[in-house]
C-alpha cells in the first residue's frame, strides 16, 4: 500500500483581495491533513475505486467526468504519472481537514490524491507541478480562484502569494501559536467570492480602494513575519478583519468569536479563507493560547483548537 498525505492552511491575511491580483499570507496547518492510500485491488478489469470516507462518497472513476473534483485530480495525476494504467486500484481518502471551512479542505485532498498516484507509480513530481494540477481542480470549486490555496498546500511552507506577480516562500522569524474557531455557520466559498465580485461589479472603486487598502497590510504583515514581529502582526490581521467587514463576508457568529478571542488576549483575530461561516483565526502568546481556546468554546464555537506554526 502506498500513502501520501497534505496539509490544512490558514489565509492569516489577504483573502478576498489576493483575487484581484493583491498579495496575500498564508501557512499550512500541518496538524490538519487530508490521507490518500492506494492500493491494488483484487480484479482483472483496469477500474479504479475511488472511497472518500469523510465525504461519504465512493465510486469507480468511469462513473464521473472531470466536473467531479475527485476525479478530475486523479485523471490528471493518471496522465502525469503513467501512460496506461492497467491495474485495478482503490483510492482512499481520508481526512481530518473540516470541510467548507476556509482550510483549504478541497485543495488538501487534490495535492494528497496527486500525490499518491505518483508515488505509487514511482514518479517524481515537482511541487510547482502538483500546485499547478489541483489549480485545475480548483476551478471547479470555483471559477476564479486565485491559487494561494493549492500554491501553499502544495509547498507546504509559509507563502506570499500574488497571482503570476510574485509567489515566494519564506521562513517565519518566530514560531506562530494560533487557536481557531469554527463558527457554527458552513459557506461555499463559489459563493461568497461571486458575491464579492458582484459587489466590486456594482462599486468598483470603492472595492478596488478596499482591495489595495488589503495589499498594503499584507506588505507589513510579511516584514512583521519575517522578523517575528508578532504584536504588530495581531494589528494588522484586526485591520484586515475590519477591511473583510467592509467587504461584507464576515457575519455576527464569526464577529462574536474575533471579539471573545481578543478580549481574551489574542494578538489579532480574524476570519479565514472565504468568509461567511467558517473559522476565524487568532494569534496568541503560547501562555494564553488555553484561555483563548476557552473562551472561543464559551463564545459559541463548534469546534476549536490550537495549532503551531514552526520556524
Ligand atoms: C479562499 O481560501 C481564499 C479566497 O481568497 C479565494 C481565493 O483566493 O481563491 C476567498
Amino acid at each position: 500500500m502506498i500513502e501520501a498525505s497534505a496539509p490544512g492552511k490558514a489565509i492569516l491575511l489577504g483573502e478576498h483581495a489576493v483575487v484581484y491580483d493583491q498579495p496575500a499570507l498564508a501557512v499550512p496547518l500541518p496538524d490538519l491533513r487530508t490521507l490518500v492510500s492506494i492500493q491494488q485491488l483484487a480484479s482483472d478489469r483496469a477500474s479504479i475505486y475511488i472511497e472518500a470516507i469523510d465525504l461519504d462518497q465512493s465510486f469507480w472513476l468511469h462513473e464521473r467526468d472531470d466536473r467531479d473534483p475527485l476525479a478530475c485530480a486523479t485523471r490528471l495525476a493518471l496522465t502525469a504519472a503513467t501512460s496506461s494504467h492497467p491495474q485495478s486500484l482503490q483510492i482512499q481518502i481520508r481526512s481530518s481537514i473540516p470541510i467548507a471551512a476556509g482550510l483549504g479542505s478541497g485543495a488538501a485532498t487534490s495535492v494528497a490524491i496527486i500525490r499518491a498516484i505518483a508515488a505509487y507509480f514511482d514518479i517524481s513530481l515537482a511541487d510547482q507541478s502538483i500546485s499547478d494540477m489541483a489549480f485545475q481542480v480548483e476551478k471547479l470549486h470555483h471559477g476564479t480562484p486565485s491559487g494561494i490555496d493549492n500554491t501553499v498546500i502544495s509547498f507546504e511552507k509559509p507563502l506570499y502569494f500574488q497571482q503570476e506577480k510574485h509567489c515566494q516562500t519564506f521562513v517565519l522569524g518566530k514560531d506562530l501559536q494560533l487557536v481557531l474557531g469554527h463558527c457554527g455557520v458552513t459557506s461555499q466559498t463559489g459563493d461568497v467570492v461571486a458575491g464579492v465580485r458582484k459587489r466590486w461589479q456594482a462599486e468598483p472603486m470603492t472595492y478596488d480602494a478596499l482591495f489595495k487598502e488589503v495589499g498594503d497590510l499584507v506588505d507589513q504583515a510579511y516584514r512583521a513575519l519575517i522578523e517575528g514581529k508578532l504584536q504588530a502582526l495581531g494589528e494588522l490581521m484586526n485591520a484586515n478583519h475590519s477591511l473583510l467587514q467592509s467587504m461584507a463576508v464576515s457575519q455576527p457568529e464569526l464577529d462574536a468569536l474575533v471579539e471573545s478571542a481578543r478580549d481574551a488576549g489574542a494578538l489579532g483575530a480574524k476570519l479565514t479563507g472565504a468568509g461567511a461561516g467558517g473559522f476565524m483565526i487568532a494569534l496568541v502568546e503560547p501562555s494564553s493560547a488555553g484561555t483563548v481556546l476557552k473562551a472561543l468554546v464559551e463564545a459559541g464555537a463548534q469546534h476549536a483548537f490550537t495549532t503551531k506554526v514552526s520556524t
